[in-house]
């Protein structure tokens, strides 16, 4: 992937280079939380100028293309996942003009750029919802069960806790799988299909290469809008099947934005953001006629075992390729727990991120991974805004499937050492940046050997530069207990997952290891919880 690339729409069609054939397949894709990645305008708030003067950053890390996370117009009642309109730049954010630059100067540097779409519901705020003729049928309300209707249809939870109803002042409820300020689309209505098409079509013609697909495996709901009849639901996400997520009526909606996709040449993507109880349920996101790529958050919650990982690499390579589809890998967004934090430390932050990228198949970076940066779990109360924990406060219920902590990953990056927000911007910082951030910032590590942002860097060129390695074969070999090594095109991959060193014989000259590796001739010891890359 060292060749100028390009996002041939209509109407760009002579500005940029030419596409590579399935670019996606092996693509390093660097997903960017706008608002905490640079602020251009000093209001504490990252946006799209900040990016755009970021370029140069991301193309010399090595990455292939950047995911935008919501910049569009919103009432930002869940980070911009509640859209009021989806043609519209948030003013907090700039300008569609702005949009358009960093698009063009994305595609400058040679980065495509992929779009958030948010398809399962919109912002309270949105017009359909605020005239409660359209709202009606496009949106799911139902009367309330019980004497007087005073109780929810059924007994659906919020991913972020509580209810996942809201009664209106007209007396019937309406859904909201989410935030009650992000009301459920009812898409049995082909006026939901129809819009969406044109949204996607507005973004395709500005020139994007592709787009994330949110909750892509929400949209269709059970017949009948069945109860669950179990206890807390949060726990049986992405585990066991449920009548709001993975019904099999979201794969049509998928085939026909494929067909959309494809009228505009062949190389722009969709993404699913899809958390199926299994491999073999994902897959089916990602047959030749849907989507191109799906996110495998199997890998992303595996346990840092060597055993664990091995399962799940070899389930998530054969579920893909039943369907000819690349494997995706992805350690940290975000959703979740940073992997620095989430895995223990940076030790095995690192090595597991070495061991993702030697891996066949395209791979996810979350931005200030590559700083090593860690969750902050101690943030004030006041200063979050992550729903989920407001809500959960606010009905006073258990852990949600999305546990109210995830303002800790979202944190401005720092830049610099020093400086009001570190280099984020020349004015503060929306989520309070802890005193160590200095120190990690992308000024105190570029040049420094040792750093992780050095190892970033270095594993992207060794990544580049060895042809075959994003898409091609991979065979395990043996290896002691707790070790993993497999052999890819032009390298051979060793992890040891255990705590203490481990002794084996080199397999070939060391190319790139995340800890210091003292290897003397034919034999090498592998330290804990590191990984090793080997050219073979
Ligand atoms: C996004 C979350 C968001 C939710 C609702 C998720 O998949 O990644 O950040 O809160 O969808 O839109």
């Amino acid at each position: 992937m060292t060749q100028q690339l390009t996002s041939p729409s209509p109407a760009r069609r002579a500005a940029g280079p030419a596409p590579g054939p399935g670019w996606w397949r092996d693509a390093v894709i660097y997903q960017v939380y706008v608002r905490s990645f640079a602020d251009s305008d000093g209001d504490g708030i990252g946006d799209l100028r900040g990016v755009r003067e970021r370029l140069p950053y991301l193309k010399e890390l090595g990455v292939d293309a950047v995911w935008l996370t919501p910049f569009y117009a919103s009432p930002q009642a869940d980070g911009g996942y509640d859209v009021a309109d989806y043609r519209a730049v948030d003013p907090l954010f700039g300008s569609l003009a702005d949009a358009d630059a960093l698009i063009r100067a994305a595609h400058a540097h040679g980065l495509r750029v992929i779009v958030d779409i948010v398809p399962n519901h919109t912002s309270d705020r949105h017009p359909w919802f605020r005239d409660p003729e359209l709202a009606r049928e496009r949106y799911l309300f139902r009367p309330g069960r019980g004497a007087d209707g005073a109780l929810p249809p059924n007994d659906w939870e919020s991913v972020f806790g509580g209810p996942a109803w809201t009664r209106t002042d007209r007396g019937d409820w309406y859904l909201h799988l989410f935030a009650p300020e992000q009301p459920d689309l009812n898409w049995d209505n082909p006026e939901v299909h129809a819009e969406f098409a044109a949204i996607l079509r507005f973004w395709l013609d500005l020139g994007v290469d592709g787009f994330r697909i949110d909750v892509a495996h929400g949209m269709v709901k059970a017949p009948g809008l069945p109860d669950i009849g179990r206890g807390s639901q949060a726990t049986l996400i992405g585990n066991q099947s449920l009548p709001f997520f993975d019904q099999d009526g979201v794969h049509a909606i998928h085939r026909s934005w494929r067909t959309l996709l494809e009228s505009y040449g062949g190389a722009r993507i969709g993404v699913a953001e899809a958390w199926a109880p299994t491999p073999e349920r994902l897959a089916l996101y990602v047959r030749p006629d849907e989507l191109h790529q799906a996110f495998n958050f199997q890998f992303l919650t595996a346990d840092w075992s060597a055993a664990a990982l091995r399962e799940v690499i070899d389930a998530s390579l054969a579920a893909t390729a039943s369907v000819g589809a690349p494997t995706t890998w992805v350690l940290s967004n975000h959703d979740v727990v940073r992997h620095a934090t989430r895995l223990g430390s940076l030790a095995r932050a690192r090595a597991a991120t070495l061991l993702m990228l030697a891996l066949p198949g395209s791979v996810y970076l979350y931005q200030g991974e590559e700083l090593g940066l860690p969750e902050v779990t101690d943030l004030p109360d006041e200063a979050r805004q992550d729903p989920a924990f407001l809500r959960r406060r606010a009905t006073d219920t258990g852990p949600s499937g999305q546990d109210g902590l995830r303002d800790g990953c979202r944190v401005p990056l720092p830049w610099t050492v020093d400086g009001p927000s570190y280099g984020f911007g020349d004015g503060g910082s929306w989520l309070p940046q802890p005193a160590a951030w200095g120190g990690l910032s992308v000024a105190a590590q570029t040049g420094d050997v040792d750093s992780t942002l050095e190892l970033y860097r270095a594993a992207l060129a060794l990544r580049r530069s060895l042809p075959g390695l994003g898409d091609g074969g991979m065979t395990w070999r043996e290896a002691p207990d707790g070790v993993l090594a497999f052999a890819r095109p032009g390298l051979v991959c060793t992890v040891n997952t255990t705590g203490g060193d481990v002794a084996l014989e080199a397999p070939g000259k060391l190319l790139l290891a995340s800890a210091p590796l003292p290897a003397r001739g034919a034999s090498a010891v592998l330290p804990g919880d590191s990984c090793a890359w080997w050219a073979i």
